[in-house]
């Protein structure tokens, strides 16, 4: 009784706990990332929700309660394998100002037009929450709101509710009052997410947790919550372009390579159902270094456009390679390739690959591509605007086939695509393909072989 409570410190991105407070943690190496917090309390409470269940015989386990409830956005149920499974825990993370509010009360009124909604908003009042509804238009009066904080106040209006789904907005403002951390602290956060699992569990009622995280300062790292609940999607996207990118990391009811693509406009997100029309009409106009690729992660094909930059080094200035979206190591495999079988001078000079609209890919199939965009921009020629390129690079150099050839040679020609320059053996494999012009290529020399069918030198001087 009565035992004086010990401080510890535990990492708020990877959880590692410590006696004594120091800068860096020393499991996960991140600076500034732990805070205080009193022994004991999560433990003891995590024990305390956990309730006694009776072991079932596995067959007569009843499944009739993973029903999936359609989000009203197609591209979302997508994402998600067709819809919130009812009982599941799904957490929408992202940069403060990204649309997680918006989005959620978006998929809040859809769901309400068939039965009770619960929108529990930690961070703003009712009022403020109305007022960003009515920049989306009319909801139904089945959608409930209520500004609060206090987990165990917010349970028992779900549980008077009984809604087909709650939102909690966001999940580091919420707290359960047995715990004496305060709101947004590692433990808290925890042991919210914790709570709030439990009721979805014993309830069906799917919860969708807005977990506000910034690169910089991970405010309850979303590794720590990752494992607590069944789906996390990352919405993200630069706040200076409109388009939104929603990403499925964790998915216990799905696939994880699915990407489904928003439009921030005045009205609200809006569905970019077709993202390869939607990417292709932003296209730079033919440049050196602009080539387009295809990549099949996920049920959909995508079509979008890598460029790269191959500029000289200052002098005693050591060169970088900086890629944005595509994989870091993909990029050096491809420049160690390119070096190595077609002697491309890259080793001196800083390379910046970046792939189109905020995607992010690490799919060997676009390694093709990036070789030759970085060739482009060496050389300084254009390839032919109606090409795309799909293959992966071995390290011999060889253009390995990839998988779903057929399903992307047909969306590329209803995108309006001529050309397709792909690994010879993805032909062979690969009867019945449409009619696009398919130039197969065994070797990366094969491509250099092509260049002057399927590009051309740049006309305006280069400037070296
Ligand atoms: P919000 O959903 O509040 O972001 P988050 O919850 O992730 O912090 O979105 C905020 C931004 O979106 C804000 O800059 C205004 C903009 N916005 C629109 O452009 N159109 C809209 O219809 C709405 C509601 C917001
Ligand atoms: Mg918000």
């Amino acid at each position: 009784m009565g035992k004086k409570p010990k401080i510890i410190y535990s990492c708020e991105n990877c959880g590692h706990l410590e006696y004594k407070w120091v800068g860096k943690c020393p499991a996960c190496q991140e600076w500034g990332t732990l805070h205080e917090e009193v022994e004991g309390e999560n433990g003891e409470e995590l024990a305390s929700l956990s309730s006694f269940q009776q072991p079932q015989i596995l067959n007569r386990v009843k499944t009739d309660n993973s029903i999936r409830i359609g989000t009203g956005l197609n591209e979302f149920d997508r994402l998600l394998g067709g819809g919130i499974v009812s009982g599941s825990v799904l957490l929408l993370v992202g940069d403060p100002g990204i649309g997680k509010s918006t989005l959620s009360l978006i998929i809040a009124g859809n769901i309400a037009r068939d039965g009770t909604v619960l929108y529990v908003s930690g961070e703003e009042s009712a009022e403020q929450t109305k007022i960003r509804a009515d920049r989306l238009g009319s909801f139904p009066d089945s959608l409930y709101v209520v500004s609060e904080t206090n987990l165990e106040l917010i349970q028992k209006h779900i549980e008077s509710l009984q809604p087909q789904l709650v939102i909690v907005d966001s999940i580091q403002s919420v707290f359960v009052s047995s715990l004496r951390s305060t709101p947004g602290s590692p433990s808290q956060v925890k042991e919210s997410t914790f709570f709030l699992t439990k009721i979805a569990k014993q309830s069906g009622i799917p919860v969708i947790l807005i977990g506000q995280v910034t690169k910089e300062s991970l405010l309850a790292g979303p590794r720590i919550l990752e494992h607590l609940v069944d789906t996390v999607i990352y919405l993200e996207g630069d706040r200076n372009n409109s388009l939104r990118v929603a990403r499925v990391v964790k998915n216990r009811y799905g696939s994880t390579e699915e990407v489904a693509l928003f439009e921030m406009t005045g009205r609200g997100l809006e569905e970019v159902s077709n993202p390869s029309e939607y990417l292709l009409e932003n296209r730079s106009l033919s440049e050196p270094g602009s080539v387009i690729v295809a990549t099949a992660r996920g049920t959909r094909p995508i079509f979008t456009e890598i460029q790269a930059l191959v500029t000289e080094t200052a002098e005693g200035i050591p060169p970088r390679q900086i890629a944005v979206g595509v994989d870091r190591n993909r990029l050096l495999l491809v420049t160690a390739v390119l070096q190595r079988w077609i002697g491309e001078r890259l080793s001196n000079k800083n390379i910046f690959v970046s792939i189109a609209g905020g995607i992010e890919s690490d799919d060997p199939a676009l390694d093709l591509g990036i070789a030759a965009s970085l060739i482009s921009s060496e050389r300084g020629v254009t390839f032919n605007q109606k090409i795309f390129f799909l293959g992966e690079l071995a390290l011999s150099g060889e253009v390995r086939p990839t998988p779903e050839v057929p399903k992307l040679l047909i969306e590329g020609k209803r995108l309006g695509f001529e050309d397709c320059i792909l690994s010879q053996r993805s032909i062979i494999k690969n009867k019945m393909l449409p009619d696009l012009k398919l130039r197969g290529i065994e070797h990366l020399r094969g491509l250099i072989k092509m260049l002057p069918e399927i590009s051309r030198e740049e006309q305006v001087s280069r400037f070296k």
